[in-house]
């Protein structure tokens, strides 16, 4: 075993300045026009006050070395894109939800505590295959998430345009908030489980299975308060720990956001507990890893079909020269029909390094297709295929599986081909109302965690 050299105490080392990504070649950034107003913009969200601290950070990180080890479940799941036109208490309430349904569901499976990261309250970039759009012969800048610019064709709306950086901000603030009171208020203990399903048993496929589970957990509930522990005492069954994380996209944002504890010395960015490095960005010499590796957050990345594993052990040692459990999140997106080949190598090359990470699986983005009358969207059948294997390929190599990443939503969408609600593609024209790329709906979100869920009492 080949153990990382560096010692770092405090920064990874002193090469890295808040600004030095700066100096780096970078990709996916907008060309904002006017360089002055960006200027004064992230001055101003350098004057504002962090949307998460440094210690909750911390505890992710925690939390993440354990399932690392196994002791833990990573949940990460969300929108592919927020946006503003679909900001409601609804929608909100209705991803939580299913949040914590799959969260109960894993657990069955698990038999471990899930922890539970949101692609929220943050996530409104995008990266893009290409930096303009044509239709009709006209030819405009690619839409690049509501942090940049508008879906609208119009030339004007997609200009960059700074002031949306005050919007993410505050939208991210307002989200963060209400999920936060959700998690505590009571919404999220178990004794309440049954109120998450009223609606849904009627109309979802997965409804009667989740009413049995509830069932269960019920008579295990009305168990432990026979013993005399009243429920109420058991903070892990009264409330949830929730946390957000987003894609660290458009730098300027995030560094504005960054900010030195005083506690321990380090930087964090607090736009989120946990902020990973997309497949498009994560070359080594280049700003986004630049500026990721001197923060103390829990970082992600996802690892797609043409990582290496020499190139990867490099990127590990440069992001996480500690190599400390917790602090790097690999994500592998390689695609259903790719991951058997793929995946393999790195596993083993990371394990016989010995190297410190958390694998999970995106089992959305390298299974991305058009349907014929080219709608973007994604079968069920791939993802679930994609994730089955990520877990029999971590038991063979004797490695973690430690977790999964899901774009979903809590609306009735119809942008994913199949489940149980069999949505084909006549369907996806009816409800398909993603900023981006295709989401589960709440039903197939929670069929998904429990096929997952039967997986892994398999493969225990
Ligand atoms: C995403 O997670 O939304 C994304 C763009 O993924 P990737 O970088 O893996 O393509
Ligand atoms: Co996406």
């Amino acid at each position: 075993m080949v153990s990382p050299a560096k010692d770092n105490k405090k920064n990874p080392d002193a090469s890295w300045k808040l600004d030095s990504w700066r100096a780096k070649p970078i990709r996916q950034q907008p060309e904002y026009g006017d360089a002055a107003l960006l200027k004064r913009i992230e001055a101003e969200l350098r004057s504002y006050p962090p949307l998460v601290a440094p210690s909750e950070t911390m505890k992710l990180k925690a939390d993440l070395a354990k399932a690392s080890q196994g002791k833990a479940f990573l949940l990460q799941g969300g929108d592919c894109a927020e946006s503003f036109m679909e900001f409601s208490e609804d929608n909100l309430r209705g991803f939580f939800r299913v949040l914590l349904q799959m969260t109960v569901a894993l657990m069955y499976g698990a038999g471990s505590p899930v922890v539970k990261v949101g692609r929220i309250a943050g996530q409104f970039s995008k990266p893009r295959s290409e930096n303009t759009e044509k239709k009709d012969g006209i030819e405009l800048p690619a839409y690049r998430g509501d942090m940049v610019n508008a879906m609208e064709f119009d030339p004007n709306l997609r200009q960059a345009d700074p002031e949306r950086l005050l919007r993410v901000y505050s939208q991210s603030t307002a989200t963060l908030n209400f999920l936060r009171s959700l998690a505590k208020e009571g919404y999220a203990s178990l004794k309440q489980i049954s109120r998450w399903n009223v609606d849904f048993v009627r109309r979802s496929p997965q409804g009667k299975r989740f009413q049995d589970m509830v069932e269960r957990i019920n008579e295990c509930l009305s168990f432990i308060e026979a013993c005399g522990l009243p429920l109420e005492d058991i903070e892990q069954l009264r409330e949830a720990q929730f946390y957000t994380s987003h894609e660290a996209l458009i730098l300027g944002y995030e560094e504005s956001l960054t900010r030195m504890d005083p506690e321990t010395g380090k930087w964090f960015d607090c736009s989120a507990h946990m902020l990973w490095i997309g497949d498009r960005t994560r070359n080594i010499d280049e700003a986004h890893i630049e500026f990721l590796r001197g923060v103390a957050n829990p970082i992600g990345m996802k690892v797609g079909p043409t990582t290496t594993p020499e190139g990867l052990i490099e990127v590990i040692d440069t992001l996480n020269p500690e190599n400390e459990p917790g602090r790097l999140t690999l994500i592998s997106r390689m695609g259903a029909a790719k991951i058997a080949q793929l995946l393999p190598p790195l596993v083993r090359k990371v394990k016989e390094e010995g190297r410190h990470v958390v694998w999970s699986c995106d089992p959305m983005h390298g299974n991305t297709i058009k349907s014929p009358s080219g709608i973007k969207t994604r079968r069920f059948t791939d993802i679930l295929t994609e994730v089955r294997q990520f877990f029999s390929i971590h038991k063979a190599e004797g490695t973690v599986g430690a977790g999964v990443h899901f774009e979903m939503t809590g609306q009735d969408v119809t942008e994913c081909l199949g489940g149980a609600q069999a949505i084909s593609e006549i369907n996806l024209n009816e409800r398909y109302h993603t900023h981006c790329d295709p989401r589960l709906n709440a039903s197939q979100s929670l069929e998904l965690a429990f096929l997952i869920s039967e997986e892994l009492k398999k493969q225990a």
